[in-house]
């Protein structure tokens, strides 16, 4: 007889429940941005305005600009790279690859990197978008892969350049940077709570047709729309979790620029002191404030700022986190920082990377935001700039070139 209605197998749902691992989320991450910055002091001088409106109204210092020869394949191959010298890509049977700077309306970024990676051909690779929101949709389909497959890993990158047009408001928000991170059972670094408040509305405060390369943006709009997807998206958190506040040593905020973070949080915990607000979101900032707006990596560029810069053990303690892409959509989670997790970090390559980079001149920026990316379908090979391992070396039959620098 068939029947249409559902009934559970007791002993079949017993069973899965067993073989579910209880602990899913991020084993390592890995943080790469540009060989160059431009100094927001520069910029300021160079536009007319008050530095202070950048280093305090704003809260950054530095951008990063990628040269014509590093592009988002080339900073998300870099940001993986130092995890496969460690081993951690080994059982990598997806890649899910978030970006808004995307290179092709067909191919998915992430195949040039699973390329330079040399991943094995036995590997899922797909390119999410959803603004600054597709790193966390990346990470929540991670986390479905390994509960099904335990014994699997994920590579989540996220990778994006942030492009404004000169002379505009969004221009000091600029930067650019990658994220990697393997989601696996058993995390070494963060696993990921089951509970989740999520948000969605249809609106234009930020978005980038296909024929142009900078950003359109309702500036004003923009950070209210962040702020009342940031309410929804916790309301419904709280009321599903049973948590307040105080359940979280630290929160990491999507960082457009610093002092949004620092803005939301005070939304949510009203009449928080200055000094309390610097304990909970101040070492989430530290990368950001130097590299800039990552879009869909910088909620987790401000985790591993957060991880590698805790003056205090985090282990067993809980962290909200809160990812927001314009258009938009916002999610508020959390997660439990594992005991040991400092063994797991690439803190000195982080910082060594942030300090050795080269520092240019106004003339320099320009010239290389108005180089670009040739779309006159030619052949081009592009100058040397300094990057990390990979250099996108140039584009020939409509195809990009990659190589090991
Ligand atoms: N000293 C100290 N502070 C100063 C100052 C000075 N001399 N001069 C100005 N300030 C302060 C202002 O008072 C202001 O502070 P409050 O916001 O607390 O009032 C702050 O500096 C910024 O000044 P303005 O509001 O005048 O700045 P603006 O209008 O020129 O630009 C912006 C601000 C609209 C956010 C612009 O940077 C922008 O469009 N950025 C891009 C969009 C963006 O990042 N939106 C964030 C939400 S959307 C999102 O998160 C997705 C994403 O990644 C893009």
């Amino acid at each position: 007889m068939i029947t249409t209605e559902y009934t559970e197998n007791t002993e079949a749902s017993n069973n899965r429940k067993k073989a579910l691992p209880l602990n899913i989320g991020i084993d390592q991450i890995s943080f790469y941005t540009s060989q160059y910055f431009l100094d927001l002091k520069t910029l300021a001088a160079a536009r007319g305005v008050d530095p202070d409106k950048y280093l305090i109204g704003i809260g950054q210092s530095k951008m990063g600009i990628p040269p014509p020869d590093e592009d988002v394949v080339t900073m998300a191959a870099s940001a993986a790279f130092p995890l496969k010298e460690k081993g951690a890509l080994d059982g990598v049977e997806t890649l899910l690859f978030a970006t808004e700077s995307g290179i092709d309306q067909s191919k998915a970024a992430g195949l040039f990197v699973h390329s330079l990676l040399d991943l094995p051909a036995r590997c899922r690779v797909v390119e999410l978008k959803q603004a600054c929101y597709s790193a966390t949709a990346a990470l929540r389909m991670a986390m479905g892969l390994v509960a099904m497959r335990p014994q699997s890993k994920v590579l989540v990158i996220a990778s994006d350049v942030a492009r404004y047009e000169l002379g505009s408001p969004g221009e000091s928000t600029q930067g650019c940077g990658a994220v990697a991170m393997t989601v696996s059972a058993d995390p070494r670094l963060l696993t990921i709570d089951p509970e989740a408040g999520f948000y969605a509305d249809d609106v234009m405060d930020f978005w980038r047709p296909n024929y142009l390369s900078e950003a359109q943006v309702d500036g004003k709009y923009s950070t209210l729309v962040y702020i009342k997807a940031l309410k929804a998206s916790w309301t419904q958190y709280a009321e599903e979790s049973g948590r307040s506040l105080e359940d979280f040593s630290r929160f990491c905020y999507h960082i457009p620029f610093t002092r949004m973070a620092a803005k939301a949080h005070q939304k949510l915990a009203r009449g928080i002191s200055d000094e309390d607000l610097e304990k909970v979101i101040g070492e989430s900032l530290i990368y950001s404030r130097e590299a800039g707006n990552c879009y869909a990596a910088s909620l987790y560029v401000g985790l591993a700022s957060l991880l590698d810069n805790a003056g205090e053990d985090l282990s067993g303690e809980r962290i909200g986190l809160y990812s927001y892409g314009s258009g938009c959509v916002g999610e508020f989670f959390s997660g439990v920082v594992q005991s040991g997790y400092r063994d797991a970090l690439l803190t000195e390559p982080h910082q060594k990377l942030l300090a050795d980079r080269t520092e240019l001149t106004f003339q320099q920026y320009e010239d290389i935001y108005h180089y670009g990316i040739p779309t006159d379908g030619g052949n081009h090979e592009f100058p040397q700039y300094r990057t990390g391992p990979f250099r996108f070396v140039g584009i020939k039959g409509h195809k990009r070139i990659y190589e090991t620098a």
